[in-house]
């Protein structure tokens, strides 16, 4: 089974969120289920090393506006098809926003350039390699599976998955023309999004199959409080919509072997833990106690995150003597909130503003507890990340949140079961009996240690996703381009 993924972003190249995380991840989970899967992503300045060494599997003279080449490259055990197209890609820093902080102006040619290339190499292949399915992630591959299905003559069959309904590349009409799209797709049960042209209802009404990356979510995005939209787009293809966990890459994310630890650790014995928790209080200026927790934060500040919400619970927070850890970046009002919190509360709140990779690790390797008040979330990757390392997940039970973490509540803890905690509804004061509930649980060293070896025993694993994605790839070739086509009338 060969499998051509098309994504925006991928680890440790390039990376924005967990779309990164997942994209790196899936061609070696599904390498041990006997699958081939490559990567075609944008050439940006983080890949031109490797581009300029790589092999030029393909040539365009022009690729809206200017030549383009695929290149061949293998990095970090991955299989790269990398699009370099200097005219488009070669920009510094955030892969979809301009230095001011606007999206890019010709981001619906940048990842449409990326679309078409797909769509090409799904095709016709490069040198002897054809892939059986595409795979596509997102708005910004979201036109793939239109130039699969609006193309002439045969293609493979197509999935998109949905990362995040909130990013849906949406772009005045005229970009039907100058991306070569058929002005017959600009309806309603096309491309056509109130007037616009939106490349993820594309995908989302052209790809054989739609992923999401937990069931929850799968379900929740029926209701428009989550489609943001597209609800009515994803009931239509309720029986072509799947929900898989995301896993975690456990290589990357193992305590035992972790190099950006002070010290690692196992399940087995948690108390090194310690070292790490020492080096925080350093870091971020905090004056831990030994029997009051450590929160942590690791996160895009933006709205679906709910840290608003956590701003509003410092109080009760710092009332039960607790710590808190903050390293996030992103809307500059939550920014700035968390930053003067640090600044009223010192000792008691540190905060780094910024993105950094190494810490991210200590954080979890080091905190008690992983706060993630999000309104949606899709799947989530740090709760699974917290799990692994035993920094107890407090999350709001939504989406993937919902499916991955065990509620602490009594009868949970009674059978051993617990592995952090859930609340519901996502508001602030349901969030503050969350955290009494998690300092409660931290004074009493018994159930502490209970909730943190289960957690670390967690299956966060991508092994289970692995099977149900392959499964989903052989449902796909095993159908008949008939069958394809009637399904698309249906
Ligand atoms: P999303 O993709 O919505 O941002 P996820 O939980 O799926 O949420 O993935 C977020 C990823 O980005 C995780 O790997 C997390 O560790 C990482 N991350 C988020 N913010 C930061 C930061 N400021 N520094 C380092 N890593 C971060
Ligand atoms: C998105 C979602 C997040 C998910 C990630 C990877 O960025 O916000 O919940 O874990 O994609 O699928």
């Amino acid at each position: 089974m060969r499998i051509l993924s098309a994504a925006s972003e991928c680890a440790p190249f390039i990376k924005t969120g967990g779309l990164a995380d997942v994209v790196s991840a899936l061609p070696v989970a599904l390498a041990a289920e006997g699958a081939e899967m490559r990567v075609l992503l944008p050439a940006y300045p983080a890949l031109a090393g490797l581009a300029a060494k790589g092999e030029t599997a393909l040539s365009l003279r022009k690729l809206h506006g200017g030549p383009a080449r695929v290149v061949a490259a293998r990095a970090e055990g991955l299989d790269l098809l990398l699009l370099d197209a200097p005219h488009l890609f070669d920009r510094p820093g955030n892969p979809y926003l301009a230095p001011d902080g606007k999206d890019w102006p010709d981001n619906h040619l940048r990842f449409g350039a990326l679309s078409a290339i797909a769509a090409k190499i799904a095709r016709e292949g490069v040198g002897d390699w054809r892939p059986d399915v595409l795979h596509a992630h997102d708005w910004q591959a979201g036109l793939v599976p239109a130039y699969l299905k609006l193309g002439a003559g045969a293609s493979p069959p197509s999935l998109i998955t949905i990362h995040n309904i909130a990013f849906q590349g949406v772009f005045p009409a005229d970009v039907l023309t100058l991306l070569d799209l058929p002005k017959s797709a600009f309806t309603i049960g096309g491309v056509e999004y109130y007037g616009n042209v939106s490349f993820l209802k594309a995908g989302l009404v052209y790809a054989d199959r739609i992923t999401t990356v937990s069931p929850t979510y799968a379900r929740e995005l029926t209701a428009p409080e989550f489609g943001m939209g597209l609800e009515g787009v994803i009931a239509a293809r309720r029986t072509d919509v799947r929900g898989i966990l995301n896993g975690v890459d456990l290589d990357v994310w193992n305590p035992e072997t972790d190099k950006a630890l002070v010290e690692t650790y196992s399940a087995g014995k948690p108390k090194n833990r310690r070292g790490n928790r020492a080096a925080l209080a350093e870091r971020f200026g905090l004056d831990l106690k030994k029997d009051t927790p450590l929160f942590c934060v690791i996160s895009r500040l933006t709205r679906q995150k709910g840290l608003d919400l956590l701003l509003e619970c410092l109080p009760r927070l710092l009332g039960r003597g607790a710590r808190l850890a903050v390293l996030g970046s992103g809307d500059k009002d939550l920014e700035s909130a968390f930053a003067a919190a640090a600044k009223a509360h010192p000792g008691r709140i540190g905060v780094v503003i910024g993105y950094d990779e190494a810490l991210s690790h200590l954080l979890q390797g080091g905190s008690d507890v992983i706060v993630i008040p999000s309104r949606f979330e899709p799947c989530g990757l740090t709760q699974l990340y917290g799990l692994r390392y035993g920094c107890l997940p407090l999350v709001g039970r939504t989406g993937g949140l919902a499916d991955t973490v065990i509620d602490a509540n009594e009868a949970a803890i009674a059978d051993g079961v617990a592995t952090g905690f859930q609340f519901a509804p996502i508001a602030a004061a349901p969030l503050g009996d969350a955290i009494d509930r998690a300092c409660d649980a931290y004074a009493n060293r018994t159930i502490w240690k209970s909730m943190m070896r289960r957690a670390m025993r967690s299956d966060v694993g991508w092994d289970r996703s692995a099977a149900a994605y392959y499964a989903l790839y052989q449902e796909l070739t095993g159908m008949r381009p008939e069958d394809r086509a009637e399904e698309e009338t249906r």
